[in-house]
């Protein structure tokens, strides 16, 4: 089969659309044949050399994928070859084939295509895990997002109106504040403008879904609501800065720093679970969508990862096989 390589750490051209090893199910595992494959910031960090794959995982990118089972391993249940689907990865979505552990693969849901499905795992397991499993975002309450535009923000917004939360957002343009609000934000800050913490004020947030890191920690933590949750999921604005614990303690506030990538397949499995019972109905209710900024063929890998380099998209860039 082909896969995209990626034959050193560096660039976009570092992607190479090459003839790989046909992967085998193991125990417990299915084989899909991909049909479509959501891009990922992650993705950019793997090709960059900053992200490996964890042990035991395909060597490609591709965190998400949508296909038709090709092959069950020993033990599968449940799952049978012709089947659509799509998967949460630890990665290899860019291939024309990929082995997952079948606890981590979902059904289609209604309303969502196979060719357009491939957009969904990721980010619908990352919000999920981190807004509702761990930050128990509850009806009524505010979720502030950074990074409204992004696959994970566009999905985070619609999750949040969806349980009955107000969702605020940050975005780098008036554009896509714009289109956030469309979506059904209540409020778009553009952070090339406006200073987040100052627009909200103090004790404004019960969760805040942050991708932005130490940059933003202590302004973070000011918005912070008493009882709230900060949750960081990624550092774009770097890893290291000062905490005062005093403003944390009179919040009664707790801040949380995840990866969805590093847990063991058993946990992803009960992420995908949850996912399967409680927002895979809203999406077949056409309540939630993904949102999808261009599809480009697979083998338009390095296109993509440049435009999402650029940040000129909105929701998901997507690959189709
Ligand atoms: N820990 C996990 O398990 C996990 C899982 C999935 C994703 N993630 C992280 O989630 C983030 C989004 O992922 P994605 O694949 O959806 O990427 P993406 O679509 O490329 O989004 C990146 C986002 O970063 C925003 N951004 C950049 N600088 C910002 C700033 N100063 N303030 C606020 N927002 C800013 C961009 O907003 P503008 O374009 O408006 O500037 C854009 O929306 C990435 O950092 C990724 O690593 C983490």
């Amino acid at each position: 089969m082909h896969a995209m390589v990626i034959s050193e750490p560096g660039g976009p051209d570092v992607l190479r659309w090459a003839e790989v090893p046909d992967p085998v199910p193991a125990a417990g595992e299915v084989v899909i044949e991909v049909t479509s494959a959501g891009v990922n910031r992650a993705d950019l960090m793997q090709r960059e050399g900053r992200y490996p794959p964890p042990p035991g995982s395909p060597p490609y990118p591709g965190l998400e994928c949508s296909g038709r089972i090709a092959a069950t391993g020993p033990g599968v249940t449940g799952w049978d070859a012709g089947d659509e689907v799509c998967a949460l990865l630890a990665g290899g979505g860019y291939a024309e084939r990929v082995a997952v552990p079948a606890g981590q693969v979902l059904p289609l849901p209604g309303k969502v295509g196979l060719g357009d499905a491939g957009a969904l795992p990721e980010v619908v397991c990352t919000v999920y895990a981190n807004v509702f499993q761990l930050a128990r975002l509850a009806p009524g309450e505010t979720l502030l997002v950074h990074g409204g535009s992004s696959g994970i923000g566009t999905m985070a917004i619609q999750l949040a109106k969806a349980a009955g939360a107000r969702a605020v957002c940050t975005a780098g343009t008036a554009e896509k504040a714009a289109r956030c609000l469309d979506l059904g934000a209540d409020l778009a800050i553009n952070y090339n403008e406006q200073d987040f913490a100052e627009v909200l004020g103090e004790r404004s947030a019960d969760v805040i879904l942050d991708i932005i890191g130490a940059r933003y920690l202590a302004r973070n933590v000011s918005v912070l609501a008493t009882g709230g949750r900060l949750v960081i999921i990624a550092r774009q604005g770097g890893s290291r800065a000062e905490l005062d614990l005093g403003m944390l303690q009179a919040r009664q506030a707790s801040i949380h720093a995840t990866t969805l990538r590093a847990r063991p397949p058993a946990e992803k499995a009960a992420v995908v679970a949850a996912v399967r019972e409680n927002v895979w109905p809203l999406i077949g209710a056409g309540q939630v969508a993904p949102v999808i900024d261009r599809i480009l063929p697979m083998t338009d890998a390095a296109e993509a990862h440049r435009i999402m380099a650029g940040s000129t998209h909105f929701g998901k860039i997507v690959l189709r096989a």
